[in-house]
């Protein structure tokens, strides 16, 4: 055994070895993965798939929503506005078609991204997909309004995402990640409030509220007025609430908000991310996420270092 442990602490430390991280249940092959909404499989044509260390699709609901009118992108001096409006084509079809793509070409865990207007919708997602294999996990899009409270966006009521998350995680054992919303008052209680539910970890941030007018005419850029800001003028942001989520929470974070590149990424890991997801930056540059990993691995093993390592050890 002695002989053993010699043999394992002289050999020398690769790559991919160094990037290996956890979320959660999911043992990730690096720590990467893609911002729902912000990425399909056809991207996946421009670079080698094993630079992602999971794969989340865009959010889909019970049913199929059309999204709203346009225009609803538009890039600002810093960043992206969308008001796409969770548009897709609703759970049936998404098992139908586009799930048997997903087993078929994907290499990487899959994370279903979910959203629902009650509770029991979307406990009636969860208990459709228990059914469908190829799964590894879940991301519950919480930033919905909930019918059943006027309206309140799901996200901001601790005691709403406590009894969501409570009863998603008994119908489940795959990865339950709940994706927090950056609009509230205090991040770290809801973070809280979903832990105590038995998520097994935590994705943030979705969009910060965003508007755009025209200079000229008044006219708001975005037809629904107020949008999703995301991007690289929303990475100090995402970095705090990473910060002060990884304070309050033991479950690991998979953190998103301006990340473009693999400087970003290790300040997210320094805030006390476990894994880091790329959004609007695909838009900006389809190889974002090879070349982010790249640097990251390379940095990784110039400094001998793992993720776990650095996670969460800003120093203030
Ligand atoms: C065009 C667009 C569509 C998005 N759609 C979704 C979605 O369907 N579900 C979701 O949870 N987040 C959605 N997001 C938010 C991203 O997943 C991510 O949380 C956000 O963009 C922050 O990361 P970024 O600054 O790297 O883009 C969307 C973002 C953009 C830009």
């Amino acid at each position: 055994m002695g002989t053993d442990v010699k043999v394992i602490s002289k050999k020398k430390p690769n790559a991919s070895e160094l990037l290996r991280s956890k979320l959660g249940k999911l043992e990730l092959k690096t720590p990467l993965t893609v911002a729902s909404g912000t990425f399909d499989m056809e991207s996946l044509e421009f670079f080698d798939p094993a630079c992602l260390g999971a794969f989340v699709c865009k959010t889909i609901t019970r049913y199929p929503k059309k999204g709203n009118p346009p225009p609803r992108l538009y890039e600002t001096e810093a960043g992206l506005l969308n008001s796409i409006g969770l548009q897709n084509p609703g759970l049936d079809a998404f098992v139908a078609d586009k799930l048997p793509l997903y087993r078929q070409n994907l290499q990487m865990p899959l994370i279903v991204s979910i959203s629902g207007s009650s509770i029991d919708e979307f406990m009636q997602m969860i208990e459709k997909l228990e059914s469908c294999p190829g799964i590894s996990g879940y991301e519950i899009n919480i930033s919905c309004p909930n019918v059943e409270n006027e309206g309140i966006a799901f996200g901001v009521s601790a005691e709403i995402v406590y009894s969501l998350v409570q009863r998603l995680s008994s119908l489940t054992q795959r990865e339950l990640c709940i994706k927090l919303s950056p609009n509230v008052s205090d991040i770290a209680e809801i973070a809280q409030a979903a832990e105590a539910g038995k998520a097994s970890s935590i994705a943030l941030i979705n969009s910060v509220f965003g508007m755009a007018i025209d200079y000229r005419t008044g006219v708001s850029r975005i037809k629904k007025g107020i949008a999703g800001y995301t991007g690289i003028g929303i990475k100090p942001i995402a970095l705090a609430l990473t910060h002060k989520t990884a304070e309050a929470v033991k479950i690991p974070i998979l953190a998103m908000g301006g990340i473009y590149t693999w400087q970003d990424a290790l300040e997210f890991f320094w805030a006390g991310a476990s894994a880091i997801a790329i959004g609007t930056a695909n838009f900006v540059n389809p190889l974002a996420a090879p070349e982010l990993i790249m640097g990251l691995g390379g940095y990784l093993l110039e400094h001998k270092l793992s993720i776990s390592d650095i996670k969460g050890r800003v120093k203030i």
